[in-house]
């Protein structure tokens, strides 16, 4: 097999391009040199103490696990060293200053899936690059940007294979990590998210607080051939996004976390400057399609650091057919005539 080009060589040609991308180029290396480091402590589970053990709670009320708070402190360690201003993670409460004259700005999410850290299952790391512009209405505001103005965004996922998920905006590129030398290399130059594809990924215990537009997808897809899709439905719930995200690319399918009625929920889970921004980067790099059920996540304006937002992403036909449940039921509850689903036939 031809041998593939790593991430240091991709970065190298793609940073000689222009001068401000090698400052970019060197926080993305940091970043992967931290995730080989938290991925070696991942597999080494139990050995490597009780990293699941809970520690603390973070700002967003979630609790926070030994590994939650190693990953952080890696990251931060490894980002220290590079041309960053602040650092914001979703484990600290307010952004880390590190030189606010340096051009670039960071947000972490040090390790998504958390709950599976005992379980064995795939946990990783999701990042945005931001330009650092903006500081003099304080820290907070710099992180305050639409995802559209990302400048590079990605995760490392931490599962059997070590893998980077990368944008610079020019696609979507994988590499895995090939651990005898310690570097990633490239096994996929482009991801592309099949159009369409009959895989749904939800926590369907949450169903009784969901609204009646996304009851209504569900249980289209649930009736399978005997429903309005006329189609049979799998579907998938890892409690991981990264790991779904991985799925997705490869072959498919969509990732719903809506909003719900449960209090704390009226936004969705996910985090838009951390989690929701970054993916929704990477999967319309690979021709897939990121909303919050209406609106394009690159779209929003966030106003706060630790905003949620409802997150929808995947196959392109899915994700749009999901908007379209919205209006149709927001219209039925207008006006009945709108009540038949023929519209929604696969
Ligand atoms: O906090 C992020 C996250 O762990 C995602 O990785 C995952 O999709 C989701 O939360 C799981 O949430 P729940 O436990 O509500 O199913």
């Amino acid at each position: 097999m031809a041998q593939q080009i790593t991430l240091e060589t991709y970065l190298a040609g793609w940073g000689s391009v222009e001068p401000g991308r090698r400052a970019i180029a060197s926080v993305l290396k940091a970043i992967a040199e931290a995730g080989r480091q938290i991925s070696d402590v991942v597999a080494e589970g139990a050995l490597a103490g009780n990293l699941g053990r809970v520690v603390g709670r973070n700002s967003g009320g979630d609790d926070q696990k030994g590994l939650d708070t190693l990953a952080h402190d890696l990251l931060v360690r490894a980002l220290g060293r590079t041309p960053v201003a602040c650092i914001a993670s979703e484990e600290a409460d307010a952004p880390i200053q590190v030189d606010l004259n340096a051009p670039l700005a960071v947000a972490l999410d040090p390790l998504d899936g958390s709950s599976n850290i005992d379980t064995n299952a795939a946990v990783g790391t999701i990042f945005s690059v931001l330009r650092a512009s903006g500081s003099a209405n304080g820290v907070d505001s710099i992180f305050l940007q639409p995802g559209s103005r990302q400048i590079a965004a990605g995760y490392l996922i931490y599962g059997p294979q070590c893998a980077l998920v990368l944008t610079v905006g020019k696609g979507t590129q994988i590499f895995a990590l090939d651990r005898a030398s310690g570097t990633f290399r490239m096994t996929c130059p482009f991801a592309q998210v099949p159009e369409r594809a009959r895989e749904y990924a939800i926590n369907a215990s949450n169903y009784r607080h969901w609204s009646e537009a996304i009851r209504a997808y569900v249980d289209d897809c649930v009736a399978g051939q005997d429903g309005p899709r006329g189609e049979d439905f799998n579907m998938r719930w890892l409690a991981s996004m990264v790991g779904e995200c991985h799925r997705i690319l490869a072959r498919g399918g969509v990732f719903i976390y809506p909003q719900d009625a449960r209090k704390g929920y009226e936004q969705g889970r996910l985090r838009l400057i951390y989690e929701a921004n970054p993916i929704a980067w990477l999967i319309e790099g690979a021709g897939g399609r990121a909303t919050n059920g209406r609106e394009r996540i690159l779209d929003l304006v966030p106003r706060r650091l630790h905003e949620h937002t409802p997150l929808i992403f995947g196959s392109r036909e899915e994700v749009d057919r999901i908007a379209r449940y919205a209006t149709a039921v927001s219209a039925s509850e207008r006006s009945p005539l709108f009540s038949q689903r023929g519209l929604f036939r696969a």
